[in-house]
């Protein structure tokens, strides 16, 4: 276990927006960061950092926390293991505990893999530039290829030696578990119980997680018999998930960013070769067709791809092919050929790396008419394949979200198939609309009763949004209060005492129905009556997940949650909420009261009706008459309450 002092020094050192930062391209606006959201697919950036209060909190898909549930989300990362990146990344030596062998054994697993994997990497990269056989094999294979050492360097590329337990042998001499190669892939176990090195002979490709970590390799031979496999891979692990790694990515994050674009070529010799030659925002699929996983991770950086394929018919084919889910997701997608069967590596390689950029300058074309000119020409004169054609470029283009960039891609199109417009959007509507009920029945859900009108799409189809009772937002306004203004004085009180005990006694009489509002309420009582108030800490890392998440949507949120207020109100009210805490504090105080008391109203109404005693019927109208009272005065306290 790692000492809580550690835990104090790593989460006052990890700075929300520099350990966000290192993953999403925030920009400033107002008074918090923003960028696109990691954590779902989006196109306008719905994902907000703020630095005053230590959390990260996206409106689209909900996610939110504080750096250290960033890291664990967004790495898949467990609790120690986030902390011990937050550690590495700030240079605080962690102070751990004693632990039984089997804690630290289970705790450290996927660690023990990184670790190995990465020694490994070190291993490969050692034996390429400081071995004989390294040297002649390895080194020289990537020189008269034409790799320069800095591009080498950069990939950190390596070779394996011929023997079939060389690295078995260093790992175990460095102290390496079997366990944990033969978990990595590294190590290949016989049926008679022996090893033997998964990779022998081969130039070495370290796979990049996103912060440089290695993951697995690509090891790829050096014979050209027909027999060898071409390139051996590390397999999936508990580390390493395929569908969710891109070769490259890690070298070209940043480039990517700058282009705002992203060139996806299909093996690791084309991104070396692009990277050589100056073009840098270049990934790999390695060789097989992109998971949605991938393209996710692409849509982080930059809406705009470029796939680059050899000029062959295979080549062609599998540019149709792999891209529906790239539009699917919201891309631009441009697609790229060279031609007579090169790829972007022996491009480079033979015609250099200016006349390389002036290709991919001007051969890009926009993928749906690359789709059309493609089809229509293997289509010729022969009419029933021509309207399949048809079908089909309509099938790509429904699958763009934006509907304004479809009707751009119908009119253009229609021109290229010669065919009027309005028979192609029939075509597209009828697509629409049979998706739509599709995923219609996907959605039906039993619901709460709807608050606000739901937002719509822009194809005007409802979108479900978590729907909140009236109740609940009532309690969560309180909360809120709590934890923006709770410290803050009461300047129109003697004293200046803060807001929060005040806002706690004027509360005395209410019981909160929902757990969590009911918990942090609990926490506030007890720290007052030790004469203290709780930072806001206390609840954004509390270990009870409805707890900090309930404390960070509240925290993210300046606007209140009350459904009454219609927009314009609203947005007035909060640019002044500020400097009326007095009237935001009784009007909530009030309002949830008018509330629980029109609860009670109707309860009583009800049992009033099927009451047969006349006595207790007396006792209940009294009752009912008492809060018929309270409710009056609660609404003529209200309306002192100017909401401006
Ligand atoms: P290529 O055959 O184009 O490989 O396969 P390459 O990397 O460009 O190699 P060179 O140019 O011949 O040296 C594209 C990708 O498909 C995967 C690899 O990731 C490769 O980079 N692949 C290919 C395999 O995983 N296994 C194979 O046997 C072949
Ligand atoms: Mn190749």
């Amino acid at each position: 276990m790692i000492k809580q002092e550690t835990v104090d020094k790593i989460l006052d050192a990890a700075r929300v927006e520099e350990v966000v930062g290192d993953f999403v391209n925030l920009k400033k606006r107002g008074t918090s960061l923003t960028g696109l959201c990691p954590f779902h697919n989006e196109k306008t950036p719905s994902f907000h950092v703020s630095v005053s209060k230590g959390i990260y909190k996206c409106f689209g898909c909900g996610a939110g926390g504080d750096s250290v549930r960033f890291v664990m989300e967004h790495e898949k990362y467990s609790y120690p293991e986030a902390l011990r990146y937050l550690a590495g990344k700030y240079h605080i030596e962690i102070e751990e505990t004693e632990r039984t062998p089997e804690q630290a054994a289970a705790q450290d697993r996927r660690e023990s893999l990184f670790i190995v994997t990465n020694w490994a990497g070190k291993f490969f990269k050692e034996t390429l530039w400081d071995t004989e056989e390294g040297r002649t094999i390895g080194l020289n294979y990537f020189r008269e290829r034409g790799y320069r050492d800095d591009i080498i360097q950069k990939f950190e590329l390596g070779y394996s030696p011929e023997g079939w337990t060389a690295l078995y042998d260093r790992a175990k001499a460095d102290g390496h578990k079997d366990e944990f190669l033969e978990a990595t892939g590294l190590i290949i176990r016989k049926d008679d119980g022996g090893v033997y090195d998964r990779f022998r002979g081969r130039v070495m490709f370290p796979i990049h997680n996103l912060t440089g970590r290695i993951l697995g390799f690509g090891g790829r031979t050096l014979k050209t018999d027909k027999k060898t496999p071409k390139y051996v891979n590390s397999p999936e692990s508990e580390v390493y998930h395929k569908s969710d790694v891109l070769y490259g990515l890690y070298q070209a994050k940043k480039p990517i960013l700058d282009a705002d674009n992203c060139y996806l070529v299909e093996g690791y010799a084309d991104v070396l070769s692009m990277h050589q030659a100056g073009v840098e925002n270049v990934v790999s699929s390695s060789g097989t067709s992109l998971t949605s996983g991938q393209v996710r991770l692409i849509s982080r950086y930059t809406k705009n791809v470029t796939i680059l394929y050899d000029g062959d018919e295979a080549g062609i084919k599998a540019s149709l092919r792999g891209t529906d889910m790239l539009l699917e997701e919201g891309l631009n997608v441009k697609v790229l050929l060279f031609p007579d069967g090169n790829d972007p590596d022996s491009y480079v390689q033979k015609f250099g790396s200016t006349a390389f950029k002036a290709y991919i300058a001007e051969h890009q074309q926009d993928f749906i008419f690359y789709k059309t000119h493609v089809l229509l020409r293997d289509a010729g004169n022969d009419p029933v394949k021509r309207a399949g054609v048809i079908h089909e470029v309509v099938e790509s283009i429904a699958l763009i979200p934006d509907a304004i960039k479809a009707s751009v891609f119908v009119r253009e199109c229609s021109v290229l198939l010669d065919i009027e417009e309005r028979l192609l959007i029939a075509e597209l509507n009828k697509l629409r609309i049979g998706r739509a009920k599709k995923a219609d029945r996907k959605m039906e859900q039993p619901q709460a009763q709807p608050q606000e009108e739901a937002p719509a799409d822009n194809q005007g189809t409802p979108v479900p949004v978590a729907r909140v009772s009236s109740d609940l937002l009532h309690e969560r306004e309180i909360i809120r209060i709590l934890l923006h203004y709770g410290s803050k004085p009461a300047t129109w009180e003697e004293g200046d005492i803060p807001i929060a005990p005040l806002l706690l006694s004027g509360l005395s009489d209410v019981s909160f129905d929902d757990s969590a509002c009911l918990a942090i309420i609990d926490i506030y009582r007890e720290y007052i009556d030790r004469g203290e108030l709780p930072e806001e800490r206390v609840f954004i890392a509390h270990r009870d997940r409805t707890i900090s998440d309930l404390a960070i949507d509240l925290l993210a949120t300046k606007y209140s949650l009350s459904p009454n207020w219609n927009d314009e109100k609203r947005k007035i009210y909060v640019s002044h909420e500020s400097e009326r805490l007095e009237d935001l504090l009784y009007g909530a105080i009030y309002r949830i009261k008018k509330r629980k008391v029109e609860q009670q109203i109707v309860k009583i109404r009800e049992a009033i009706k099927e009451e047969t005693d006349a006595a207790n019927m007396e006792i209940m109208l009294a009752n009912y008459q008492r809060l018929k009272d309270v409710s009056k005065v609660i609404a003529e306290k209200l309306g002192t309450i100017v909401v401006k």
